[in-house]
């Protein structure tokens, strides 16, 4: 089943203390931006990619995507200051309904299999996110004293990516943007609607490239993956 992804690529990368975006980090030797892509320019079901830079940044993005032979990129539109507003923007530039993937930048170890559920549980259900259970007991916790303990068999830390048809995706987030509703992901726009969003099991490899731990972690899964297929 075919799909576009739209990818935020606008973040200022501020946690990772790189000093530019952190996207352009290279993990070996390819930057980590270049390395989400390849995910979907290697995935036939994926006929295009709309991606969300900052202005200043787009001669930068265009070189590596014309170095690392990548096809697929359709559009590529401003980001906004928030990630919210550089999906926003993807949207807009996009008419066509069929499944689209939101899919963080920052997340290049998503397992193909893992793209082929969202897919198939978006088409039947019109929202499914990746997420992969809570490992660790959880407390909500208020000025340093716990306040309960959570049942940890409910908890699911959410991922990317998340996958909608797309007339879903663009009703819940100019919704919110009519309302100034800011979310944290775009399942919560759609749940902010009432619309039921389905889970998709995902890895916990499909990390977030956030700090430089994130980085360390990053080139062990890769060298993983490499002996994985010698
Ligand atoms: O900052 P964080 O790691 O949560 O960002 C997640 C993704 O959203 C990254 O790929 C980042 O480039 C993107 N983003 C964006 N526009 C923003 C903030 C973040 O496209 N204003």
């Amino acid at each position: 089943m075919d799909y576009t992804v739209m990818m935020p690529a606008a973040g200022s990368g501020q946690r990772m203390g790189a000093g530019y975006n952190k996207l352009f980090l290279q993990l070996n030797h390819k930057p980590i931006i270049i390395r989400t892509l390849l995910v979907f320019e290697e995935d036939p079901a994926c006929t295009g990619i709309i991606l969300a830079v900052k202005p200043d940044e787009r001669n930068e993005i265009q070189s590596m995507l014309d170095q690392f032979g990548i096809s697929k990129i359709q559009t590529i539109v401003d980001g906004g200051t928030e990630r919210q507003y550089s999906v926003a923007a993807c949207i807009e530039a996009h008419a066509e309904n069929g499944i689209v993937l939101v899919h963080d930048a920052a997340r290049p170890f998503l397992k193909k299999s893992v793209i082929a559920n969202l897919v198939q549980k978006a088409t039947k259900y019109g929202a499914a996110i990746a997420a992969v259970q809570a490992k660790d007991t959880m407390k909500i916790v208020t000025d340093g004293v716990v306040e309960e303990t959570v049942d940890r068999e409910k908890l699911w830390i959410v991922q990317t990516p998340q996958a909608f048809r797309y007339d879903v995706l663009k009703e819940a987030s100019e919704s919110a943007n009519r309302a100034g509703f800011l979310g944290t992901d775009e399942a919560m726009l759609v749940e902010r609607l009432g619309h039921p969003v389905h889970i998709v099991e995902s890895t916990y490899e499909n990390v977030k490239m956030t700090t430089q731990e994130d980085l360390a972690f990053g080139e062990i899964i890769l060298n993983r993956q490499q002996e994985d297929i010698l």
